[in-house]
């Protein structure tokens, strides 16, 4: 097929692809309605390997309100992944019944091989401690909807940073835009991958990395918040020990600027304390709104329709 593209890293669209697809994403905002026929007819396949509520559900709420259906799979115990066959089989079928596929799995890398032997666009929705480019954009957009740019500002990301795959492709889409400064809070078991510190030094882009949150806090304009990643701990006495690390409370928010906005991909374990959900500078939920409308116009813009 002429034209095929997937969304395997968000840096498989430039910084002005991403600009169109947000400006479409904040039309489908502002006229859901209008968009709501746009594909009647066309049908995404969900292949998830791997546990996810919100990711797979924003995903077939995105193609249900663009008018088109949904098939697919929440478990790979009840696909034939379970007989042994593999994504590159798989996607070749899913190919056959599908226009569209989003595919997580726990493999790095996995959606790539579906990729290359996919007819269809497939879509990455996060690949082990990996990628997840579809929560990149919508941390993306929700930045640029609270902020005004994509530019110019200090984030923090704090928790586990090794496994976090969130961490690892905001941080790469990031690194694409001028002025941001990355400080990076963890334990040090759980550091941001030297992989991603070199790409950074590379290109001469500022970070930081410290153990107490609370030091920094003061300087942020974003603290992107994650939990400890409990499947990806080879022994459960790390995960224990480690899972109370950060607990973002109203002790710790009170040293943040006034317009300091915290950031979650979600789900949250315990370390945003549920008595911060009504400050106005807790903007996780809406990150979740921003999260369909983006997969929305990623959906069109794969699909080439206008
Ligand atoms: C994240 C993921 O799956 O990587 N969740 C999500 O897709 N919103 C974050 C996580 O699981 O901690």
């Amino acid at each position: 097929m002429e034209n095929l593209r997937h969304m395997m890293n968000p840096l498989d669209f430039s910084v002005e692809e991403l600009e169109s697809l947000f400006d479409l994403a904040g039309e489908i905002e502002k006229d859901m309605e209008g968009y709501s026929h746009k594909c009647d007819g066309k049908i995404l396949a969900t292949c998830f390997y791997e546990p996810s509520t919100r990711t797979r559900l924003s995903f077939e709420t995105a193609m249900l309100r663009l008018g088109g259906k949904c098939i697919g799979f929440a478990d790979a115990s009840n696909s034939s992944a379970a007989k042994g066959e593999s994504v590159a089989d798989t996607i070749r079928v899913i190919s056959c019944f599908a226009d569209i596929c989003a595919m997580r799995h726990p493999k790095e890398g996995a959606p790539m091989v579906a990729a290359s032997r996919s007819s269809i666009p497939v879509i990455n929705a996060g690949d082990g401690g990996h990628q997840h480019p579809t929560q990149t954009l919508t941390d993306l957009l929700t930045i640029r909807s609270l902020y005004g740019k994509l530019s110019n500002f200090t984030i923090g990301l704090c928790g586990d940073l090794k496994f976090g795959r969130t961490v690892h492709s905001l941080i790469n889409a990031l690194s694409r835009y001028e002025g941001i400064r990355f400080i990076f809070i963890s334990p040090k078991e759980l550091r941001v991958p030297d992989y991603i510190t070199e790409m950074l030094r590379q290109k001469g882009i500022q970070y930081e990395e410290v153990i107490k949150l609370e030091e920094i806090m003061p300087q942020l304009d974003f603290l992107y918040m994650t939990r400890v990643q409990k499947e990806r701990f080879f022994n459960e006495e790390d995960y224990i020990r480690l899972r109370n690390f950060y607990i973002l409370d109203k002790e710790k928010m009170a040293l943040a600027k006034e317009k300091m906005f915290i950031l979650h991909p979600l789900p949250r374990v315990n370390e945003i304390s549920v008595e911060l959900d009504d400050d106005p500078r807790a903007a996780y939920f809406k990150q979740v709104q921003y999260g369909l409308y983006v997969r929305m116009a990623l959906i069109l813009t794969l699909l080439n329709i206008k």
